[in-house]
This record gives structure tokens, C-alpha cells and sequence, in this order.
């Protein structure tokens, strides 16, 4: 069997699979985030460690644990884990939407030559611009880091004993040369970091190492088990999905909303605001657009007119109304494709004495639609062009917006068909490959589709020109904030 670890942001999921693939149970855990001023974000890694051994606990009552050969971790990407000498924990991770540093991602990102090797903006929920805030912030801790690990390499290390990452995690942090898929002296010079500091590197399908003996002797598993490399959460999400060529991809509706195509060879485009990552299978590197409030743009209309989201959405029924004056800007956090701009924030314009609660919903849903059509224009223009997409995440619950999200698009959405497909069961199939050494894309299949949404031949029209305003109203607002 093989065991899946997605370290999310609000909690941790493991999935057993058997030896087939075919999952057999999973067990969740949930800790909290800490912000102990505004904009930090942080979070306790032994918190981690209970929530794995809670999981493992449960799971160990599956006939199929005791002959686990793989495992594989998926995290969320970009946080720091700061290890002393003695592999202490230095400072609670400094998590991916923690936004201090983000002057010295601005330094960091101005510096002749980033951009160009690590392919991507220095966004200032990245790796390396943490560590420079702990240089001038906290000198003392800043001067005990002997090495830097993400939340993914964390997990390994706690599995392997050893200090071991992946390339598409470690793509994050702005340290790697993500075309040569190696760290990048210049980029480590460039944050006052040294190599010696980084883990080893490995393919996320590779094996990192084999799981503690002291461990699988606990945890009632046989000798030998694979750890392997894992992946940050999007790039394990994709080999869940099956999105590992080139003509695939996946738009994900969750908290923040990711629009990822598969690529097959490495063409980076840091001034489309695009991320330009490793893949977590060799040769292989994946372009993602990532806006930061999806799914949240509508939490938040929930939370503020006392109703649930998807109330908010049945309210709408199931025909699709043409855009309107009305409009919102969907940046209550801020942006990062393709604007960049961690300041800016949402807006609605053209409201009227008749606008009701339904018209801010459609709004809404028409905002961050027309922000993940930011995203699909930038991958277009570096040549990524999915024929469909696969619509994951919280949000593809809702009938409305895939069909509005399909038209704004104008590409086929393809819906799952229920069961498991996100970064638990990548995650698994990481550890599988890690074992078996099989072809990644013999394993790596896509999930069959229970339905495919098909744009709305008679609306594309009206929503492109809706689209064309939508850019010059960032500009707009932007002027007066
Ligand atoms: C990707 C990113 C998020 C986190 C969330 O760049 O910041 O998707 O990985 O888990």
C-alpha cells in the first residue's frame, strides 16, 4: 500500500491507497494559523508532526497499512522551517500567505539576475525574502540557521532523518534555478544564504530516502518503506489529476484559485506574473497563474450579508444572466497574477439604487472569473493552451459559476467524477513511483469525467467585452487607493 500526506495550511490528510492506487481510507487532522501581528502568518511544525502521528494512528487500523511501501508529502509551498545545528526548530514557519518581507521581495526581486534564473517575480510570500527579514529582524536566531526547510521537506525530514526536498517545492523560494533544476550560488548569494544550508535535491518522484527504522518499527510497518520526494501542493495536486503534458491543465476554486498547464519543456515569463515551476516528475515543469481570493471573494459576501456561500449561488438558479454594469475587483488580499501588486484592494463599481443581494453574488462570481481569465491570458501568451480544463476544488460545487467560469473561459471545464483526485492521492502516487520505480505517466492517469461544462456559444461575446473593461478597472482603482 501507499500513503499519501497533504500538509495543508489549515490541516493535514493522509490517504492509504492499496497497492493498485485505488485509495482506502483517509484521516484528517486540523491546527491552527497563528498571526501574531497583522499580515504575519506562522505556524508551530510540531503542530504538523501531532496531526501526522494523530492520522497514522487512525490509519494503522486499515489491513493494508502493515505493508505500506511508499509514502509521499505534498505541503503547502514557500514557508520557511528555520533547523540549528541540532536539528531544532529555530522560530515557528513563516508560512506562504505571510506577507513582512515583503520589501525585501521587492529588493530581492530588483536585483539584476533573479528574475533570470529563478524564473519567476520574488512574490513576497516566497522563501527567500523570509530569510532576509530574519537577518535584520531577528539577527540572533538569523545567525543559528544551518538549514532552511520548506513544510513538505520538513515532514521528509521527520520521516527520512534526512534533509531532503523536492524540485517543484523548492522551485518556491527563489534559491532555485528552476531550469536547471539545481540551487543557484548566485540566487543563495543574492539572499545572503549558503548552500551548505539548503537540503539535498530530488525529483519528486525519486526516492529521498527510506522511512526510520525507529519509526516503521512503531508505526507497525515492514522494513524499508520509500519516502519520496514530494511536491508542493499544486504540483502534487496535478499528478492527482493527471496534469503532467503539455495540452493539460486544471483550474482549481479554492481559497485562493490556481489556473496550472502542464509543460514540457521550461519557458519562464516573470514579467506575466506567471509562476514558472519544477514539475514534481523529471524534465517536466508546470506555468500557474494564482489569484489570492477566490473562493474567499464569496466567503466574504456570505459572512457580511449573514448567509453561506452556497446559498448565495442556489439563489441564482441556473441561468446565466449577461454581465451588467455592475462589477467587482476580486483583490481583498491583494494580487498576484497579473498584477503583482500586494496593496491593492477589491472594489464594486456601478451600483444602483435597484442592485439586490443576487447582483453582488453574480458579480462576484464574474470578478474572480475575470481574474482566472487574467491568469488563462497569461498562459496563452507564453503558448500554454489547454484544450479543457479540470474543475477542482471547494467552488466547482457550484452549477452557476463553472458555467459562467466555462463561458468567461471559453474552454470545456471537465468535472471529476466523484472520489479522489487532489494532492492526497499525488501525493501516494509519488510514493508509489518512489517504490516501484513505474513510469510516472503509467501512474499518473486523470480521473474519469463525470461531466463536461461546456461554454455558452451565445455569451462569449458579451463576456469578452465585459473582460476587456475589467483590466482598465484595476488601472481605475488603483489611482484612487
Ligand atoms: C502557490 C501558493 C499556494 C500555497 C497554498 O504559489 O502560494 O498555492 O501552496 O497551499
Amino acid at each position: 500500500s501507499y500513503l499519501g500526506i497533504d500538509l495543508g495550511t489549515s490541516g493535514l490528510r493522509a490517504l492509504l491507497t492499496d497497492g493498485e492506487g485505488t485509495p482506502v481510507a483517509s484521516a484528517e487532522r486540523h491546527y491552527e494559523v497563528q498571526h501574531p501581528h497583522s499580515g504575519w502568518s506562522e505556524q508551530d511544525p510540531a503542530d504538523w508532526i501531532a496531526a501526522l502521528e494523530g492520522a497514522v494512528e487512525e490509519l494503522r487500523r486499515q489491513p493494508a497499512w502493515a505493508d505500506l511501501r511508499g509514502i509521499g508529502v505534498a505541503g503547502h509551498m514557500h514557508g520557511a522551517v528555520t533547523l540549528d545545528d541540532g536539528n531544532r526548530v529555530i522560530r515557528p514557519c513563516i508560512l506562504w500567505n505571510d506577507t513582512r518581507s515583503h520589501a525585501e521581495a521587492a529588493l530581492l526581486d530588483a536585483t539584476p539576475g533573479v528574475r533570470e534564473l529563478s524564473g519567476n517575480i520574488v512574490f513576497p510570500g516566497f522563501t527567500a525574502p523570509k530569510l532576509m527579514w530574519m537577518r535584520s529582524h531577528e539577527p540572533e536566531a538569523f545567525a543559528r540557521v544551518a538549514k532552511v526547510l520548506l513544510p513538505a521537506a520538513y515532514l521528509n525530514f521527520y520521516l527520512t532523518g534526512d534533509h531532503v526536498a523536492d524540485m517543484s517545492d523548492s522551485a518556491g523560494t527563489s534559491w532555485l534555478d528552476t531550469g536547471a533544476r539545481d540551487w543557484s550560488d548566485a540566487l543563495l548569494d543574492a539572499g545572503g544564504m549558503q548552500r551548505d544550508q539548503m537540503p539535498r535535491l530530488v525529483e519528486g518522484s525519486d526516492k529521498a530516502g527510506a522511512l526510520r527504522e525507529d519509526l516503521a518499527r512503531r508505526w507497525g510497518v515492514g522494513p524499508g518503506a520509500a519516502v519520496a520526494g514530494g511536491a508542493g501542493d499544486n504540483a502534487a495536486a496535478a499528478c492527482g489529476t493527471g496534469v503532467l503534458s503539455e495540452g493539460q491543465g486544471f483550474v482549481s476554486l479554492g481559497t485562493s484559485g490556481v489556473l496550472l498547464a502542464a509543460r514540457d519543456g521550461y519557458r519562464p515569463a516573470p514579467e506575466s506574473a506567471l509562476h514558472s515551476f519544477c514539475h514534481a516528475v523529471p524534465a517536466t515543469w508546470y506555468q500557474m497563474g494564482v489569484m489570492l481570493s477566490c473562493t474567499d471573494s464569496l466567503n466574504w459576501l456570505a459572512r457580511i450579508t449573514g448567509t453561506r456561500p452556497a446559498e448565495l449561488t442556489s439563489a441564482l438558479g441556473d441561468c446565466i444572466e449577461a454581465p451588467g454594469r455592475l462589477r467587482f475587483l476580486p483583490y481583498l488580499s491583494g494580487e498576484r497574477t497579473p498584477h503583482n501588486d500586494a496593496a491593492i484592494r477589491g472594489a464594486f463599481t456601478g451600483i444602483g439604487a435597484e442592485t439586490s443581494r443576487d447582483d453582488l453574488t453574480r458579480a462576484v462570481l464574474e470578478g474572480v472569473s475575470f481574474g482566472l481569465r487574467d491568469s488563462a491570458e497569461a498562459l496563452a501568451s507564453v503558448g500554454a493552451r489547454p484544450e479543457a480544463l479540470l474543475a477542482i476544488g471547494g467552488g466547482s460545487g457550484s452549477r452557476y459559476w463553472l458555467r459562467l467560469l466555462a463561458t468567461v473561459l471559453n474552454v470545456p471545464l471537465r468535472l471529476p467524477r466523484a472520489g479522489e483526485f487532489g494532492a492526497a492521492l499525488g501525493a501516494a502516487r509519488l510514493g508509489r513511483v518512489a517504490a516501484t520505480g513505474e513510469d510516472p505517466r503509467e501512474v499518473m492517469l486523470p480521473p474519469a469525467t463525470g461531466e463536461v461544462i461546456e461554454p455558452l456559444a451565445d455569451l462569449t461575446a458579451a463576456f469578452d467585452d465585459a473582460y476587456q473593461r475589467f483590466g482598465p478597472a484595476y488601472r481605475g482603482i488603483k489611482k484612487v487607493q
